[in-house]
């Protein structure tokens, strides 16, 4: 049985993006794979965060996997720094990096501005030593993630191969596997950009538990063209994110969509698909809420996922420590 890891960080309020470019694509794996999906605040912190929001937000983003529909019966689901593995495995692969590789890396770029990087703090550089850890423990073989990862995979890759090289054969390597559809969502306001939670304009992107009324305001402000014709083309991104957008709610085919629209203008097609995205978001904002309140339930999973997590990870880290000496 391959397995299967990802995670995400609860270092913001979860977007659509988040959903769509994760979180759905994952409950495909559940039933064939062994999956393991986690809350990244270890990789948080590397971003100033305030403690009890933190904590507050890695609870949530569990009720936010449960109320998706994955199911910890049949996969592991829990919080990194629960399972101390993780900062102990990056500590030694730390030592099989070289910093060149990590300047390439390009989040760190878009983070930090050049001409300022001896001011960030050493844990966002090193940070896809962290995610490398964080796969690798698991024996990964799959990682779905968003396209903007994939580098991140990548170096996963290479910091296997090349400890394998050193130390013999330790770790499997894992491959990314980026989703086509909703792979990358736009920003509502600059549709050039990323949809992203850390955007300082709440309009540019849709929260994931946002309710209707704000998704509302929000769509009919997203930032369209002067053209009035809804077409799927790269010189119209405004459109084009709104009908990529449409089209992974509603599972409708893309040209199905636009020729819904033919001779129609652009509110039209914001008016629906604002039903659109709170038909699906309501029952998920009502769920979350559920297992939140839940909080016996809540804990007993964490501990389970936590457990869990642990037996293999512990597993791999005494491997890594016999062939390091
Ligand atoms: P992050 O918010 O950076 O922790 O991302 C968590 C996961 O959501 C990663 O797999 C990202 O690639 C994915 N993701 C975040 N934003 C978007 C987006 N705008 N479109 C598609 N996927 C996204
Ligand atoms: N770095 C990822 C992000 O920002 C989150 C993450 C942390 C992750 N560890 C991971 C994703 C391991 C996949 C596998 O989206």
């Amino acid at each position: 049985m391959k397995t299967v890891y990802s995670a995400i960080q609860p270092s913001g309020e979860l977007t659509i993006g988040n959903y769509l470019g994760a979180i759905k694509n994952w409950l495909q794996f559940q039933d064939e794979y062994k999956c393991f999906f986690s809350v990244a605040d270890f990789h948080a912190i590397t971003v100033k965060q305030d403690p009890a929001l933190l904590r507050e937000r890695s609870r949530k983003l569990i009720a936010v996997y449960l109320a998706a529909g994955l199911d910890p019966k049949k996969v592991t689901l829990y919080i990194n720094s629960h399972v101390s593995e993780h900062a102990e495995l990056a500590w030694v692969l730390h030592t099989v990096v070289n910093l060149g590789q990590l300047y390439r890396m390009t989040q760190f770029k878009t983070k930090v501005q050049s001409g300022d990087e001896l001011n960030a703090n050493a844990g966002l550089f090193c940070y896809p030593i962290l995610m490398a850890a964080d796969i690798l423990l698991y024996d990964t073989e799959l990682v779905p993630v968003g396209d903007d990862q994939k580098q991140h995979v990548e170096i996963t890759r290479d910091i296997a191969e090349r400890f394998n090289y050193q130390f013999g054969e330790t770790f499997v390597l894992p491959e990314a596997l980026i989703q086509k559809s909703g792979a990358r969502i736009k920003s509502l306001q600059d549709p050039l950009k990323k949809m992203s939670k850390s955007d300082e304009n709440p309009g540019a992107y849709l929260l994931l538990l946002e309710d209707k009324k704000s998704l509302e305001k929000k769509i009919k402000r997203a930032v369209t063209d002067s053209e009035g014709i809804v077409r799927y083309i790269d010189e119209q991104p405004g459109i084009k994110n709104l009908l990529d957008i449409y089209h992974v709610f509603s599972g409708d085919p893309i040209d199905e969509i636009v020729a819904r629209y033919e001779g129609k203008g652009y509110g039209h097609l914001k008016k629906d698909l604002i039903e659109v995205v709170d038909g699906v978001l309501s029952p998920l904002r009502v769920e979350t809420e559920r297992y939140l309140s839940d909080t016996t339930y809540l804990d007993e999973v964490i501990k389970e996922g936590t457990l869990k997590a642990r037996e293999v990870a512990s597993n791999t880290l005494q491997r890594v420590y016999d062939r390091i000496g």
